[in-house]
C-alpha cells in the first residue's frame, strides 16, 4: 500500500509535469483573415496567461501560400500584436519577441508536408526539454478543405499516447442537414468527439458565457418571472452596419440565416430558453438540456420569416461572381424569424431572431422585456419616489456594440438587484444623457466586465483547459440544422424585400407578428424586386364565382380564398349549432389547409367551436404526435389556439395497442362505429377535401383497391409517397356529407386541375372525379394559381 507521503510526492510531482508540460498549436489558415484580425492575437494572449504558469509552447502557422510569402505575412501580423494595457512597453516588447520566436510558418498542402510538419513538432518538444502534454490543431480553412487535414493530421500527427490532441473546427459546418450529417461523419471517422471543439464565437463572448452562471446565480428573483406568465417577448439580435462586399463567393451560398440565425441566435436561444441544469457546470447535462430546448422547437414555416437584401448585393453579386447582368441572386441579407417553444414554461412566448447587414446600426443583444400589468394614471414627471412600477421591465444581455459600446448585462430597477461574480463583473455607472431600448440608462442595474476580453481570446483559452462548454458538440449542430433546414428548403425560393441600407432603410424592414406568422409592416411603395411580368394584385380582383365539374366554383387570391373559405365553413357551423346543436366538421390534412386552419384560429371569435365537433378525414399511420400526422397538423394550427371541449376532438385510430394501422386492431371499424353513434345517418356537416397533383383526395390514391365504392366507411390504403400506410374516409362516406369542400391552391396544382375537369366519373383513375354527394353539395375553391395557372 502507497503511504500518504508517498502519495504527496506522487502528486506533487505529476502537478510539477503537468505544470512545465509542452504544448504544440498549429493554426492552419495561418495567413488568412481571421487569422490576421483574432487568431494570433489570442495565441499571444493565450501564451501571455499561461506560459507565467511554466507551461511550454511552440506556435507552427500552416497555409497554402508558398514559405517565404506566408512567413513575411505572419511575421507583420506578429509585429502588430498588443498586450494588455497594464503591460509596461518594454515588457511588452519583450513578450512579443519570445512569442515570435516560438512561432514560425510553413507552407502545407500534401501528406508529406503534414509528415514533415510531424517530425518539426517532435524535434520541437525535444528541444524545450520537457514533457509533450498537448497538441492543438487550428482548422481556419474553408470547409471543403477539412476532411483532406483532417486525414492528414489523423494519419501523420497523431501525438504519443498520454498526450492529448485537440482540433478546433470553425464555421460553416455543412449547409443543411444532411450536408451537416455527412461532414460530421466524416470527422467523426479521424475523431473522437471529445477531441473536437466547434467554434461558435458567440459562445466565447463574455455576456453569452454569462447567460447561464447569471441564471444561476439569480434563480431566486427568476425563478418566478423566466415563464410564459412574466415574459412578453425575447429579441435575441444582431445588426450589422457592414454588407458582404468582398465574401459573396462565400455569402452567396449561404445567406444571413445559415451564417448568423442557425449558429450565433441559436446558441443563445437555447441558453435563453432551456431548463436550468442542477449543476451548470456540468457539460453533460447543460448539453442535455440545450437538447431538450431543441425538441420543444415548434417547427417553422415560410410565414415564420421574413427575408431582405441590400440593394447593392446584387451588383456586387455580379462583380465578385461574374455573373450577367440578367441575374439575380435570391440570397438573403436580412431576416426576421419568429420562433415559438411548446412547453409548458414557454408556450405563447414569441421568441424574434433578427439579423441583418447593411442596416442602421453595429448592436448585438438579447433583450427579455416582461409584462406589464399596472397603469399609472399620473404623468412620469409627477411620479413619488419608487413609483415606477408602470416602467417596462426588462433583462438585456448587451453581448457588445451598440451606444453602450461595450458588453453589458442590463436589469431593470423595477425586477431586483441582479448578483453577478464579483471578481468579473463590476457595476457600471449610468452615463447621463445615453437611453437604451427607449429609457435612460439610470432605469437599469449595469454590469460590465471588469476585463474586457474578445471572443477568441477567451475560446482558445477554454481549449486550452478542455472547457467543451463552450463548443458545439455533434448532437447539438445537428439539431440546429434539423431546426433551420426546413425553413430554408421552404424559403429556397422566396423573393427577398430589397432594402436600401443604413438609416435610409426607415421602416422598410419593420416586421409585425400574429401568432406563428411574420409579416412586413409596411407595403412596399413599389415593387422592389421585380416580378414576371406585371403581376396584378389580389385587390385587382374579386373573388371570381364560376363552376367546375358542374359545381360552384369560387376563385381568388389565397388570402382572400382562405379568408371566404373560413367564413363560409363558420356560417355552416352556426346553420348546423341552430339546426341540430352540434356541428359535424371532417377535415383533411396537408399543407393547403394549414392557412385555413390559421384563419380559422385567429380571425373567427364568433366560430360556435363548443358545439363542433372535429373529425379527421384522413390520417397518416404514425403516432398523432409525429410532425407527419395530420392531427399533429391541426393541433399545431388550430385546437392550441381555439376552445373545443376534448370529447368533441375524434382522432383517426391509428395508433393501437402500440401499433400502426394493424388490421387486427380494427381501428377502421371503431372510428366508422363512433362516426355511426355521433354523427346522424353518417351524414356530415362538412367535409374539407384537398386534391393531389396525381387526383388523390383524403387518402383515396389512383387504383386504390379500397374506399372508392362498397360499404366501408373508414378504409386502410396505401399511398405512393411516404407515409405509405394510412386510414381514410371512403368516397360512399363522404357522398353522404351535406356539404363538401374542396381546397386547392398553389400552381403545382395546375395541371391536375385542368385534366380533372375534363374527365368523367372515373374514381379508379381520379378518386376526386368521385366526389359527387348524393344528397349534399359540392363547392370547388381555388385560387388563381391553380385554378388559372
Ligand atoms: C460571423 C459571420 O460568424 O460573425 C459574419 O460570418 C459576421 O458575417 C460576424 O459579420 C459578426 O461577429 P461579431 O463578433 O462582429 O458580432
Amino acid at each position: 500500500m502507497l503511504t500518504v507521503a508517498v502519495c504527496m510526492a506522487l502528486l506533487s510531482c505529476l502537478q510539477a509535469q503537468e505544470l512545465q508540460g509542452h504544448v504544440t498549436i498549429i493554426l492552419l489558415g495561418a495567413t488568412g483573415d481571421l487569422a490576421k484580425k483574432y487568431l494570433w492575437q489570442g495565441l499571444f494572449n493565450l501564451y501571455l496567461d499561461e506560459s507565467v504558469k511554466g507551461y511550454r509552447f511552440s506556435f507552427n502557422g500552416g497555409a497554402l501560400t508558398p514559405t517565404k510569402q506566408g512567413q513575411e505575412h505572419v511575421a507583420k501580423v506578429l509585429e502588430s500584436l498588443s498586450c494588455p494595457k497594464d503591460v509596461a512597453p518594454d515588457r511588452c516588447a519583450e513578450l512579443k519577441d519570445q512569442f515570435q520566436r516560438l512561432s514560425q510558418y510553413r507552407c502545407v498542402k500534401t501528406s508529406e508536408d503534414y509528415l514533415a510538419l510531424s517530425k518539426d513538432i517532435e524535434a520541437q518538444v525535444q528541444h524545450s526539454g520537457v514533457r509533450e502534454i498537448g497538441r492543438i490543431f487550428y482548422f481556419s480553412v474553408p470547409p471543403f478543405a477539412y476532411v483532406d487535414i483532417a486525414r492528414n493530421i489523423n494519419s501523420s500527427c497523431r501525438p504519443g499516447q498520454d498526450t492529448w490532441l485537440r482540433v478546433v473546427l470553425e464555421k460553416p459546418f455543412g449547409h443543411d442537414l444532411l450536408s451537416a450529417q455527412q461532414l460530421a461523419t466524416q470527422l467523426g471517422s479521424f475523431f473522437r468527439e471529445e477531441e473536437m471543439y466547434r467554434v461558435d464565437h458567440y459562445l466565447g463572448k463574455q455576456v453569452v458565457a454569462q447567460i447561464l452562471p447569471f441564471r444561476d446565480q439569480n434563480h431566486r428573483a427568476l425563478d418566478g418571472l423566466w415563464n410564459r406568465h412574466h415574459v412578453e417577448r425575447v429579441e435575441i439580435v444582431m445588426k450589422e452596419t457592414v454588407d458582404v462586399a468582398g465574401r459573396i463567393s462565400f455569402y452567396d451560398r449561404y445567406g444571413v440565416i445559415r451564417d448568423i440565425l442557425q449558429n450565433h441566435l441559436t446558441e443563445v436561444l437555447t441558453l435563453v430558453a432551456m431548463e436550468l441544469p442542477h449543476n451548470i457546470s456540468s457539460v453533460e447535462s447543460v448539453l442535455q438540456r440545450k437538447l431538450q430546448a431543441f425538441q420543444a422547437l415548434r417547427g417553422l414555416q415560410k410565414g415564420s420569416a421574413v427575408l431582405g437584401q441590400y440593394q447593392a448585393y446584387s451588383e456586387q453579386v455580379h462583380r465578385e461572381l461574374q455573373k450577367p447582368d440578367s441575374f439575380r441572386s435570391l440570397t438573403p441579407t436580412f431576416a426576421g424569424v419568429l420562433v415559438h417553444m411548446d412547453n409548458l414554461r414557454w408556450e405563447g412566448v414569441p421568441f424574434i431572431l433578427m439579423s441583418g447587414k447593411a442596416l442602421d446600426e453595429r448592436v448585438s443583444y438579447i433583450r427579455v422585456l416582461f409584462k406589464n400589468r399596472a397603469y399609472c394614471s399620473q404623468n412620469e414627471k409627477h411620479w413619488l419616489e419608487g413609483q415606477s412600477h408602470c416602467l417596462p421591465q426588462q433583462i438585456i444581455f448587451n453581448i457588445g456594440y451598440g451606444e453602450l459600446g461595450s458588453p453589458a448585462v442590463l436589469v431593470s430597477r423595477t425586477l431586483f438587484r441582479p448578483s453577478l461574480p464579483a471578481e468579473s463583473w463590476k457595476e457600471v455607472a449610468s452615463r447621463p444623457g445615453l437611453r437604451l431600448f427607449g429609457r435612460p440608462m439610470s432605469d437599469f442595474y449595469a454590469y460590465s466586465p471588469v476585463r474586457e476580453q474578445d471572443a477568441y481570446t477567451v475560446l482558445i483559452s477554454r481549449i486550452f483547459h478542455h472547457q467543451k462548454d463552450s463548443f458545439v458538440t455533434t448532437q447539438n449542430l445537428l439539431a440546429s440544422w434539423a431546426f433551420w433546414s426546413p425553413l430554408l428548403e421552404s424559403l429556397a425560393n422566396e423573393v427577398p424585400r430589397l432594402y436600401p441600407g443604413g438609416a435610409e432603410n426607415g421602416q422598410l424592414l419593420d416586421f409585425e407578428f400574429r401568432d406563428t406568422q411574420l409579416s412586413f409592416s409596411q407595403q412596399p411603395l413599389e415593387q422592389l424586386v421585380p416580378g414576371p411580368g406585371s403581376t396584378p394584385k389580389p385587390s385587382d380582383f374579386q373573388a371570381l364565382g364560376a363552376k367546375y365539374r358542374d359545381s360552384p366554383l369560387i376563385s381568388a387570391w389565397p388570402e382572400e380564398l382562405v379568408a371566404k373559405l373560413a367564413s363560409d365553413i363558420e356560417a355552416t357551423a352556426v346553420r348546423a349549432v341552430q339546426r341540430s346543436g352540434k356541428f359535424h366538421l371532417a377535415l383533411s390534412g396537408g399543407s393547403s389547409p394549414v392557412a385555413l386552419f390559421q384563419e380559422l384560429a385567429t380571425g373567427h371569435y364568433g366560430f360556435p367551436w363548443a358545439h363542433t365537433h372535429l373529425w379527421l378525414a384522413d390520417e397518416r399511420c404514425v403516432p398523432l404526435w409525429d410532425p407527419e400526422s395530420n392531427f399533429q397538423g391541426l393541433q399545431a394550427h388550430l385546437l392550441q389556439h381555439i376552445r373545443v371541449p376534448y370529447y368533441n376532438i375524434h382522432p383517426m385510430p391509428v395508433h393501437l395497442h402500440q401499433r400502426l394501422c394493424a388490421e387486427e386492431d380494427q381501428g377502421t371499424q371503431i372510428y366508422a362505429e363512433e362516426i355511426s353513434a355521433l354523427v346522424a345517418n353518417s351524414s356530415f356537416d362538412l367535409v374539407l377535401l384537398g386534391m393531389g397533383t396525381d387526383g388523390h383526395t383524403a387518402s383515396l390514391f389512383p387504383q386504390s383497391p379500397s374506399g372508392l365504392d362498397g360499404e366501408q366507411l373508414v378504409v386502410l390504403t396505401k399511398s405512393p409517397s411516404r407515409p405509405h400506410n394510412r386510414m381514410s374516409f371512403s368516397l360512399p362516406l363522404i357522398n353522404r356529407a351535406r356539404r363538401v369542400a374542396v381546397l386547392v391552391m398553389g400552381r403545382m396544382k395546375r395541371e391536375i386541375t385542368t385534366l380533372v375537369s375534363r374527365v368523367g366519373h372515373d374514381p379508379q383513375k381520379w378518386p376526386i372525379s368521385g366526389v359527387q354527394p348524393s344528397s349534399g353539395q359540392l363547392v370547388w375553391y381555388m385560387d388563381y394559381e391553380a385554378f388559372l395557372g
